[in-house]
């Protein structure tokens, strides 16, 4: 039997009294790579803010599970700490704080334990190299003055260090050059290894898919999640845009 790590149920969620997602349902099981593709402003963004809990949206209809517990009603501090991830769209900038603090913030807030300075400086090292990022950044503050590609870089980053049981991934690709949309991907490949991690990928660009492996692809169109399929169907839609999609809603 498959471990399931997520599981939404005939979801409506919004904001500002508007009905963003409806009945959408949606499985993950641990160690598997789901991609989310769908027309620009259909809900995918959303989608991920409400699996993370932030507090800009609601939930007005279904539930959320988490490994047979509702999260539905959790705050983002207790999903993260359950072991979720989210990298954003638009990363945010967090002045004061550099991205060696975050980090090693996170990972004790995460095991609840103190992690040796040491031990902590040669793992970040070791991960930084591996994602061609300059040993220099990491002292640097979270996201300030970094431009869009490095910051989709130090979010891999965060992603190899914190080793979340469910990365989401938001058009991490969007804006990198062709070698840093490899970099990333190498990165995200090095976190599947790890065979019971799972992933939810959002994004418009195949080209990060091809050095992956994806179990599956969903379609959503006007917040619903109108097919499911293999990887194939990023074919289909890289051939055919969301057109023959459009009608099933
Ligand atoms: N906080 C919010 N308040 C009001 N409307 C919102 C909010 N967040 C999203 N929306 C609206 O919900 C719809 C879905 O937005 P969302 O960002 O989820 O789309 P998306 O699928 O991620 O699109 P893209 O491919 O362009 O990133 C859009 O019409 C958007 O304007
Ligand atoms: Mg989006």
């Amino acid at each position: 039997m498959n471990n399931t790590v997520l599981k939404i149920n005939n979801l409506n969620a919004g904001a500002e009294g508007k009905t963003i997602l409806h009945d959408l349902n949606l499985q993950i099981n641990a160690g598997e790579t789901h991609v989310l593709m769908g027309p620009n402003g259909a809900g995918k963004s959303t989608l991920g803010n409400v699996i993370l809990g932030n507090p800009q949206y609601s939930v007005t209809k279904g539930s959320i599970f988490w490994e047979n517990t509702d999260i539905t009603t959790l705050r983002t501090d207790e999903r993260a700490q359950k072991g979720m991830f989210m990298s954003f769209q638009n990363p945010l900038e967090i002045p004061g704080i550099s991205i060696s603090q975050f980090i090693r913030t996170a990972l004790q807030a995460q095991s609840g334990q103190n992690i040796r300075f040491k031990e902590f400086r040669t793992r970040i090292n070791a991960a930084a190299k591996a994602l061609h990022i300059k040993p220099e950044w990491i002292n640097r503050e979270l996201n300030v003055g970094f431009s869009g590609g490095e910051r989709k870089k130090i979010e891999m980053l965060q992603l190899l260090m914190l080793q979340p049981k469910l990365a989401i991934l938001d058009e991490t690709d969007s804006g990198l050059d062709v070698d840093a949309v490899k970099t990333v991907s190498q990165g995200i490949e090095t976190f599947q290894q790890n065979s019971d991690r799972s992933l939810l990928i959002i994004t418009h660009n195949s080209k990060i898919l091809e050095y992956l492996h994806v179990d599956f692809v969903h379609i959503i169109v006007n917040g619903t999640i109108v097919k499911t399929g293999s990887a194939s169907l990023i074919e289909v839609i890289n051939e055919q845009g969301y057109e023959p999609f459009l009608d099933d809603k």
